[in-house]
């Protein structure tokens, strides 16, 4: 764990060395969470951390092959092409039971990146608890949150977050890594739900294609009932 004494649990992003577990590692380390950036290769997981660290001008990451990233968190989230989903999932199955897992992958099939593809399992999430079993706590989340800004502190990123799953207290904490992370986290229901998410992410890029923008998202509007959002 990199920081022994910070409350808050040690976070490891699978993936974390790409553009939006990239952002989102940095967001958190910024947040104050100790990070672990896993990759397939121990040295890209470090070089990737140290940038990091670099950039917050703290010791906030640490980097690590997939499953030590995996064994030494608390909390997995893993964000890499659908295309490699299973065979990472497969790679930190067995340091991950009874951990909050949380899914970014959106189930795209390039070329087609503007598509909607529903895969076999329907979605990438039920696929994930299909392969992991009913002893991870997994949730689905991030699926809209466009990369493009997230490295940018400056930067506030419009957007709500869809989090979905079958275990309340894991939802409730994603919720807050979402708020962590400067965004506005939503309870949208059960994991079969993330159907929804992970359908968006498609639509969206179209949309950035079409309006000539690059990071279209979503916001759920009168949360507070009285027409503001
Ligand atoms: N980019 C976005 O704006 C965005 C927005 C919302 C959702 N998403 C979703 O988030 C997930 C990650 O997206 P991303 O844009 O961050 O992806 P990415 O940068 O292309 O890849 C993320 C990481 O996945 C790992 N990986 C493992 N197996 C791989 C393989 N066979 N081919 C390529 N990379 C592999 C790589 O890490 P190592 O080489 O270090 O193992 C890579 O750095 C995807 O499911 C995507 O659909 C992306």
């Amino acid at each position: 764990m990199p920081n022994g004494e910070n409350p808050k649990k040690t976070i490891a992003v699978i993936g974390g060395t790409g553009k939006e577990g990239g952002g989102l590692a940095l967001r958190w380390a910024y947040a104050g969470y100790p990070i672990i950036i896993g990759s397939r290769s121990a040295e890209k997981a470090e070089q990737a951390a140290a940038q990091v660290n670099e950039l917050l001008g703290k010791q906030a990451a640490l980097g690590m092959d997939n499953p030590s990233a995996a064994r030494q968190a608390e909390l997995i989230v893993v964000s890499v092409p659908y295309a490699a989903h299973q065979d990472t999932l497969n790679a930190i199955k067995a340091e991950v039971t009874g951990k909050v897992v949380v899914d970014v992958t959106v189930p795209i099939q390039p070329p087609n990146f503007s598509t909607v593809h529903l895969p076999e399992g329907r979605t990438a999430a039920e696929e994930a608890r299909a392969l992991l079993g009913e002893g991870v706590r997994l949730v689905s989340a991030f699926q809209n949150v466009s990369a493009v800004h997230l490295k940018d502190l400056n930067h506030q990123v419009n957007c709500d977050v869809l989090v979905t799953g079958d275990d309340a207290e894991a939802k409730q904490e994603v919720i807050a890594l979402a708020e962590a992370a400067g965004m506005h986290g939503i309870d949208a229901g059960p994991l079969v739900n993330a159907i929804v998410a992970e359908s968006l992410t498609p639509m969206l890029v179209g949309i950035n294609r079409r309006y000539k923008v690059k990071s279209a998202g979503i916001r759920i509007t009168d949360l507070d009932g009285q027409g503001h959002d």
